[in-house]
């Protein structure tokens, strides 16, 4: 069962972001972190079947958020199962750390918190050289001009719509206008957003601009039936984005050069 060294080279990196970048947007990419730890295996697998493009790994420090989750030990251990691409999502207070664990670990969009990261630049060059892709995150306290010197420098940015550290929280509206913000000033960068999607929620975070939805509870759901929940989140992200892209309206956010 060794034949998996090769999803740490650099040529598999290249492939998984290649089928990253070619997956239609708007799309959802499950959070594992409500999934059973015990059988991952089994748990990927069904995903795949179910037609998901990657997945997104929530690594937390004890620190920057209350909980802890798991490392890049446990990543590069489905990294030998799968060839998903990882969306890992530090909520760590010290990721420029862990950052060469997490890219020896196999894994391929690495999101980092402005809110540890006084000047984010060199840790998402850092991010870039490494043949990863760089995803600069905000929390919902945090405003869009926290974020807005630094969009040349990314590749994506996840705008969270719940407090990180724990799934099946309530999903927060007023991020939305962040969202909208990224999306004027970057009408074709990647935004993600995260915590409490569900299919109705899901269609607002689409017509307000999000390409990725991050989905954690919503998915994996207790009747097991992720397909089921895939097919009623799909359902509403064509809703939303029928509904008409970006509405132009951003008064009251703050002001960005
Ligand atoms: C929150 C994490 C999320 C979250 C998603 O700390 O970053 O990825 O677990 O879970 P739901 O979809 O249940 O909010
Ligand atoms: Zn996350």
């Amino acid at each position: 069962m060794e034949m998996t060294a090769d999803r740490f080279s650099s040529a598999a990196r290249a492939a998984r972001l290649a089928v990253w970048d070619a997956a239609p947007r708007p799309f959802v990419t499950p959070s594992l972190l409500n999934c059973n730890f015990a059988r991952v295996g089994e748990e990927l697998d069904a995903l795949r079947k179910a037609g998901v493009v990657g997945v997104h790994l929530d690594v937390m420090d004890g620190h920057f958020v209350d909980n802890l989750s798991y490392g890049a030990s446990v990543a590069k251990d489905w990294r030998r199962v799968t060839d998903f691409p990882f969306d890992t999502h530090l909520m760590m207070s010290d990721p420029g750390k862990y950052l060469d664990a997490f890219v020896d670990a196999g894994c391929d969009i690495i999101v980092v918190h402005i809110e540890v990261l006084p000047n984010p630049v060199p840790l998402l060059r850092r991010i870039r050289a490494a043949g990863c892709r760089a995803s600069l995150c905000l929390n919902p306290p945090t405003p869009f001009s926290a974020i807005a010197p630094y969009l040349d420098e990314v590749d994506a940015v996840l705008v969270m719509s719940v407090h990180p550290g724990k799934g099946g929280q309530s999903f927060m509206p007023e991020v939305l206008d962040k969202v909208r913000a990224v999306r004027a000033a970057r009408p074709a960068l990647p935004i993600s957003i995260d915590g409490g999607i569900k299919p109705v929620t899901a269609a607002e975070a689409v017509a307000a601009g999000a390409t990725q939805l991050v989905v954690g509870t919503g998915v994996f759901r207790p009747d097991g039936n992720y397909a089921a929940a895939l097919a009623e989140l799909a359902q509403e992200i064509r809703r939303g984005s029928q509904r008409g892209s970006v509405p132009t309206e951003t008064a009251g956010l703050p002001s960005h050069e």
